[in-house]
């Protein structure tokens, strides 16, 4: 596996042709795991499957965990080197933002919603760096996991609006055993948070429940959803939302591809999950 850590080389590299990338933050675990196997699928053989490392300031908001986003660089490296990546690009903060940076890219309908209303600049920092790390490392194709669904439908708008030649794959949300979504988070959470967070889950499948037994009145489903959270003390709901998978924007009644997407602190930690209706 080659280690590349300046814009520069990752620029001139030899490269095999399909080159997949996986963007992360690092912190790698199980659901990243299948991003790399999925990648390598779409590599083949002979392609090459490039991983990117980078804790992305521009994407927290003022106050939010950047600080202590865990950092386990030999962990990552080791974790990376024995799925078969052929390249990790690892840059510096330095390396990927100048001092005085003033361009940026804004999606502007589908970041509006969900994830979009509570973390303001965050998909805008997301953007940014997807399209940085597109133009260093030019992938023919690049894998984003379902768990962060707004995210993957912000990228694939990207992709569209700004005529990056790639393809964007998603891949289904990776769960804990007992349904939690992993999530580099997830390492935050003390074991009575722990325990309490696997209520997403359960509420996301009696939203489902309700789908399949006809019920159509979005605010009935949060209610439900919101009453499942509940049960857990610690947590604390930042939104409950019904939105077009699409558009991701809000319905007044349920139909075919509805997504139900949350956030629920348990304390300082923000979890996400979301499930599509059937
Ligand atoms: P990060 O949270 O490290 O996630 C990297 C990729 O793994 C994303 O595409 C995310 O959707 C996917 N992923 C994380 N948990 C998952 C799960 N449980 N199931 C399926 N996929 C999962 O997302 C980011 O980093 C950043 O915003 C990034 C795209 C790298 C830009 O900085």
């Amino acid at each position: 596996m080659k280690i590349v850590t300046t814009i520069a080389e990752a620029q001139s590299r030899q490269r095999s042709k399909p080159s997949v990338l996986v963007p992360t933050m690092g912190a790698l675990h199980k659901a990243h795991l299948e991003l790399i196997r999925v990648a390598r699928e779409h590599a083949e053989q002979d392609g090459e499957v490039a991983v990117s490392i980078f804790v992305n300031r521009l994407q927290f908001e003022p106050g939010s965990d950047y600080e202590r986003y865990p950092r386990p660089k030999k962990a990552d490296e080791d974790f990376c080197q024995d799925a078969g990546v052929d390249l990790l690009f690892r840059p510096t903060p330095a390396e990927m933002y100048a001092g005085d940076r003033s361009v940026f890219v804004e999606e502007a309908s589908l970041s509006k919603t969900l994830c979009g209303k509570s973390r303001p600049g965050h998909f805008r920092g997301v953007c940014t760096v997807v399209a940085k790390l597109f133009n260093i490392l030019t992938p023919d194709v690049a894998v984003f996991g379902e768990k962060d669904f707004q995210q993957l439908a912000i990228i694939r708008q990207m992709v569209r609006d700004l005529n990056f030649k790639i393809d964007i794959m998603g891949v289904p949300t990776v769960r804990e055993n007992d349904g939690l979504a992993c999530s580099s988070r997830n390492q935050y959470l003390n074991a009575e948070e722990r325990q309490q967070a696997t209520v997403l889950r359960k509420a996301l499948l009696k939203g489902a429940e309700m789908t399949r037994g006809g019920e159509t009145s979005p605010a009935r489903i949060v209610s439900a959803v919101r009453e499942t959270i509940g049960q857990a003390v610690l947590a604390r709901i930042d939104y409950v939302d019904l939105v077009d998978a699409e558009n991701l924007q809000p319905i007044g009644v349920v139909r075919p591809n509805t997504l139900l997407a949350l956030a629920v602190f348990f304390r300082k930690t923000r979890l996400i999950d979301n499930i599509l209706l059937p």
